[in-house]
């Protein structure tokens, strides 16, 4: 299966067994707005948990507040958001469809770099043990030509991105010759610039045309609380306050499932710290983050950090950590050196003082802050792009398998009587309510056992317990792993300790 047939047939089996589902689907959908189902939020849940602790109580000095959606229209103003919160866009006049401009170039230079990879590709089978891919790259004439091409095209993109040239985006599109994949057309727009942000109405802010924004990151809604938080929390710098909650973008490119939403969730951090040392924690929050990621027994090869070379126009140092989707190397979570851009600027469109007393050094100043800033939704797609297995079986069957990190299932343990009579679902009844009220559990009763395994594999159970006759005689019950498919005899006693050890977070937690 290519990587892209993997992401699709993972797609389907989100709808499937109820992770996620497109957002009013009775009605034919909403693009690039999903549902989370019953699975879906209690994975969803558990990641937020894992963040939350991590961040709020692994951190003495970072709390965490729940700002609205809805903001005064000055907040945006006063971010930049309103400015220059645009993506650069061209339509097609025959098939009438609307693009980023960017994204066609940046598809454009994948083509290329896919076609230098293939060449590779021939070049190891071709000579096997020899190869040498350093030198075949230096010296393939294919390679050479389409890397040539790549370079001359890359270096005029970065530099209309950089000077916010649309003409040169617009020119770059049509000199590589790059068409609509719907009409096969090269009858392009001009490139203007779209602002992402949802407005609505309100009646009572005082602004004339009564316009608000949905917001689009949730670190504006701690900005403008830093000075409220700062005092009543007595915080001293340096201190973080954490949020995580909803934002909203119109995304023009919406495709890849929930990587690019419209409606989605973000891990939001601002870590205030004096000025001068920004650096210092910029690259403490980098290593903090990177940990947080691969303590989850994800691969650390399937991460990696991606340093800004254009900055936002808020930022002094910015890099992503990211993940291997099944799409590539894709940003999972963001660290930006945000400077005192943003204090600075609501301390002078709101005319209030945002500043920090030093009482040991008697100085007051605005502190600069350094973010991490991660997409919820992106790291489900992280965790279950991961996770989903197709196995080859001894007995020549296969199982699908969601190998999810424990302490993140959804549903931590299945308890499946043998048999629906001779006492065995009252038995079973019994274990489930030794372990409901620490761990989520299904109670399946249905169907053989085998078909009851397949099923919790497929949603990444970590244990399932069979109660069978012997149960009734030595209270002890058949416990199944997951991911190694072993079973094991246990005293109902010792079940609860058994599980716990696995799916506690505080263990996940320790190890950071
Ligand atoms: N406050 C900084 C900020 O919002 P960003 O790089 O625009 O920075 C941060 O977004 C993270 O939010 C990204 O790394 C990504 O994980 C997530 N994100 C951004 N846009 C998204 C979208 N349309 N759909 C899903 N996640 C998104």
């Amino acid at each position: 299966m290519t990587q892209e047939e993997l992401f699709k047939v993972l797609v389907a089996h989100c709808k499937e067994y109820g992770f996620i589902f497109p957002s009013s689907e009775i009605y034919d959908g909403l693009a690039a707005v999903y549902d989370y189902g019953q699975l879906g939020v209690e994975l969803k849940n558990n990641i937020k948990r894992y963040w939350w602790e991590a961040m709020t109580r692994l951190n003495e000095n970072v709390v965490g507040i729940d700002s609205c959606v809805f903001m005064h229209p000055k907040v945006w103003v006063a971010s930049g958001h309103v400015a220059a919160f645009n993506d650069p866009l061209i339509d097609n006049k025959d098939s009438k469809k609307r693009y980023r401009a960017d994204v066609l170039i940046e598809d454009y230079l994948a083509k290329i770099e896919e076609k230098m990879n293939k060449e590779v590709a021939k070049g190891k089978k071709r000579f096997g043990e020899a190869f040498d891919e350093a030198q075949f790259r230096a010296t393939n004439p294919n390679i050479l030509r389409e890397k040539a091409k790549y370079d001359e095209v890359h270096s005029r993109y970065v530099a209309a991105e950089e000077s916010n040239d649309l003409k040169a985006l617009k020119q770059i599109i049509e000199d590589c010759e790059i068409v609509c994949p719907i009409s096969g057309t090269k009858n392009w727009t001009d490139v203007r610039q779209f602002n992402l942000m949802f407005s609505t109405a309100i009646s009572n802010t005082g602004e004339s045309d009564d316009k608000i924004y949905l917001r689009p990151e949730t670190a504006q809604g701690i900005f403008v609380d830093y000075l409220n938080v700062q005092k009543t929390g007595r915080m001293k710098i340096p201190f973080g306050i954490a949020q995580i909650g909803k934002a909203f973008r119109n995304e023009i490119v919406a495709r890849q499932f929930i990587f690019r939403m419209r409606e989605f969730e973000q891990m939001e951090m601002e870590f205030f710290v004096r000025p001068g040392t920004e650096m210092e924690w910029f690259k403490k929050w980098k290593e903090t983050r990177l940990k947080w990621h691969v303590n989850l027994g994800m691969g650390a090869e399937n991460y990696r950090f991606h340093d800004h070379e254009k900055l936002a126009h808020y930022a002094n140092a910015a890099t992503d950590i990211e993940f291997n989707f099944p799409f590539g190397f894709k940003e999972l979570e963001g660290i930006h050196s945000r400077t005192d851009f943003d204090l600075s600027n609501h301390a002078k469109l709101s005319g209030r003082k945002i500043q920090y007393f030093d009482s040991e050094t008697g100085e007051s100043y605005t502190p600069y802050c350094v973010e991490t800033s991660i997409g919820l939704d992106r790291m489900f797609l992280a965790v279950l792009s991961h996770s989903y297995k197709v196995e080859e079986l001894e007995n020549g069957e296969s199982r699908v398998v969601l190998s999810i990190p424990a302490p993140l299932a959804p549903i931590k343990v299945a308890v499946l009587p043998l048999l629906k009579k001779n006492g065995l679902p009252e038995l079973a009844q019994e274990v489930v309510n030794e372990l409901k009220y620490d761990f989520a559990y299904q109670y399946d009763e249905k169907d053989s056992i085998g078909r009851r395994y397949r099923r919790q594999d497929a949603i990444g159970t970590p244990f399932c317990v069979t109660v069978d006759m012997e149960s009734l005689e030595d209270h002890c019950v058949t416990v199944r792993d997951r991911d190694t498919m072993e079973q094991v005899r246990v005293p109902i006693a010792e079940l609860h300790a058994m599980i716990d050890k696995k799916v506690n977070m505080s263990n996940l937690l320790r190890n950071l």
